[in-house]
């Protein structure tokens, strides 16, 4: 398979009042096409700066990123963001919230994208909900809305922070199967930033493991669970439990 990112030694730094943070201290790691990355960390070690670098909206101290090679230093259509706070805007429709890209970039005239988004939304379920609002949605279809949006500039990469943080228990494994398999599906890229280990377990390929702030790479993982079975599945298998229990321990050894 081909590496479509490579990070190299990202460092980040920032400036504020009280004096400087160093949040990432020299982050390397290579990403195939195809592949599921999860990245796992105490609290405020800095997963959401490195995707923030990697979509281009914040530079990094030192270090360069490079996507098909070419080095990023401003946002590109050919990634897809899902912020950690991701939120549909209440007082647009659901179609509206998932054109929003393409107007934001002037290509909601461009009939091809246009099409693509309404086939995602027929294709996940929310075509008889286009007209409807966020708030009139369940948490499981406005989390699959929000993917469709950031999937409507047709990205090659997506960035996934947290997305799943606001569900319940229940909805959350279910929403986690459906977004797993629409990034399967359209054959997307994934990295994925949690806290949850299971979660990273059931959805990962590869889970990188972060240290306390300013944080490096503590381990990389390849995760053999069965592929071939829905990420719900792979949470029975007995290889689930112990790869949660040395995660958790990896982790908690990092908080104390
Ligand atoms: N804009 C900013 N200005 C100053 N400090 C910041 C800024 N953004 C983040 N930080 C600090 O940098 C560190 C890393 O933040 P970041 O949000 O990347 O961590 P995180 O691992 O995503 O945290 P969480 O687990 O809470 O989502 C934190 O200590 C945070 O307080
Ligand atoms: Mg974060």
């Amino acid at each position: 398979m081909n590496t479509i990112l490579n990070i190299e030694k990202i460092s980040l730094s920032y400036h504020t009042k009280q004096g400087e943070i160093q949040a990432l201290n020299s982050i390397s790691f290579d990403v195939l096409d195809g592949e599921f990355i999860a990245i796992i960390g105490p609290s405020g070690c800095g997963k959401t700066s490195i995707l923030s670098i990697i979509a281009g909206l914040i530079k990094p101290s030192g270090g360069k990123v490079f996507l098909f090679g070419n080095q990023i230093s401003r946002p590109t259509e050919s990634i897809g963001y899902m912020l950690q706070k991701d939120q549909l805007f209440p007082w647009r429709t659901i179609e509206k919230n998932a054109l929003l890209p393409l107007e934001l970039k002037g290509l909601s005239r461009d009939g091809e994208k246009r099409k693509n988004v309404e086939h995602l939304l027929k294709k996940y379920g929310l075509w008889e909900f286009r007209k409807s609002y966020p708030n009139q949605l369940s948490g499981g279809m406005r989390q699959r809305a929000a993917l469709i949006r950031t999937l409507a500039s047709s990205p090659k990469l997506l960035l996934l922070d947290e997305p799943f943080s606001a569900l319940d228990y229940q909805t959350r494994l279910s929403v986690c199967d459906d977004v797993y398999d629409i990034i399967k599906r359209e054959k997307k890229t994934a990295i994925l930033v949690t806290h949850d280990i299971s979660e990273a377990i059931a959805l990962a390929d590869r889970i990188i493991v972060l240290t306390k702030r300013p944080s490096k790479i503590l381990n990389i993982h390849y995760i053999d669970t069965d592929k071939s079975v829905s990420p719900l599945k792979r949470r029975e298998s007995k290889d689930f439990s112990s790869w949660f229990e040395r995660l958790w321990r990896e982790l908690n050894y990092e908080k104390a």
